[in-house]
C-alpha cells in the first residue's frame, strides 16, 4: 500500500528510517501519550523489521510518512478488524508538527480505507490532555462518540479515553467515489 498526497508519500517504513524514526518517537513530548516508545536505536530497527507487508485483520500496519524527497517525517498505523472497522493512530516529527501534515496524511488514509479497503467504520482513541491530537480528529470531521472516566492504566496512573469515529458515508470522498 504506496499513497501519494499533494505533499507526502506514505509507504513501507525502511531499515534505513531507523535513526529518523527513534529519534521523533524517543521524544519525551511524542510519546507522552503513546503506547510504544523506543528506548534504543535496536529497538526502532526492530519494530521496523517486524513489520509485515500487507494489512491484516487484528494485526497494527505501519506506514512512513515522507516528503516526495523521501524524508522520514512520521508514521502511521491501522489496525484492521474482521467486521470491516478499522483503528488509526498518527505520530509526527516535532519539527513536522503543525503544518497540515497530519490531516493530509490521515485524509489519504481514510481514503484508503473507506475506498479500496472497504472499511465502514474508523475510530481513534485519544487521551483527552493531547490538545494537538484532539484537533486533529476534530478537523478531520471525526465524531466525538465517547469520553471514558479512567478507564485505561497508562504507566501507573488512571486516564481517560476519548473515542472519535467515522461511518464510511459520512466520509467526503465517498460522495466523490460513487458519482
Ligand atoms: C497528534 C499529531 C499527529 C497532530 O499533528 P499536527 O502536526 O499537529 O497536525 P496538523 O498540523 O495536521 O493539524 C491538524 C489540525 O489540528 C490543529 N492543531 C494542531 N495542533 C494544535 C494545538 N496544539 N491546539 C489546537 N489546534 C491544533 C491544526 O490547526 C489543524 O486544524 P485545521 O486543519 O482546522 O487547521 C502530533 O501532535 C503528534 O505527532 N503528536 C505526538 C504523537 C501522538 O500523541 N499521536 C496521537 C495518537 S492518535
Amino acid at each position: 500500500m504506496e499513497l501519494e498526497t499533494a505533499r507526502l508519500r506514505l509507504d513501507a517504513l525502511q531499515p534505513a528510517d531507523a535513526e529518523a524514526l527513534f529519534r521523533y518517537r524517543s521524544d519525551p513530548d511524542v510519546a507522552r501519550y503513546q503506547g510504544w516508545q523506543p528506548e534504543t536505536l535496536v529497538d526502532a530497527g526492530r519494530f521496523i523489521g517486524k513489520q509485515s507487508a500487507t494489512p491484516a485483520p487484528g494485526a497494527w500496519f505501519q506506514r512512513a510518512i515522507r516528503l516526495h524527497r523521501g524524508e522520514l517525517i512520521g508514521d502511521l498505523g491501522f489496525c484492521l478488524s474482521d467486521d470491516g472497522q478499522a483503528e488509526f493512530g498518527i505520530t509526527m516529527a516535532p519539527a513536522h508538527q503543525g503544518n497540515g501534515f497530519a490531516r493530509e496524511a490521515v485524509q489519504a488514509l481514510l481514503d484508503e480505507l473507506f475506498g479500496r479497503l472497504d472499511v465502514r467504520r474508523v475510530h481513534a482513541s485519544v487521551d483527552p490532555r493531547n490538545t494537538p491530537s484532539m484537533a486533529l480528529m476534530r478537523s478531520l470531521g471525526l465524531r466525538q462518540e465517547a469520553h471514558f472516566r479512567e478507564s485505561l492504566r497508562f504507566r501507573g496512573d488512571w486516564v481517560d479515553d476519548v473515542v472519535f469515529a467515522m461511518l464510511a458515508r459520512e466520509w467526503p470522498g465517498s460522495a466523490q467515489r460513487t458519482q
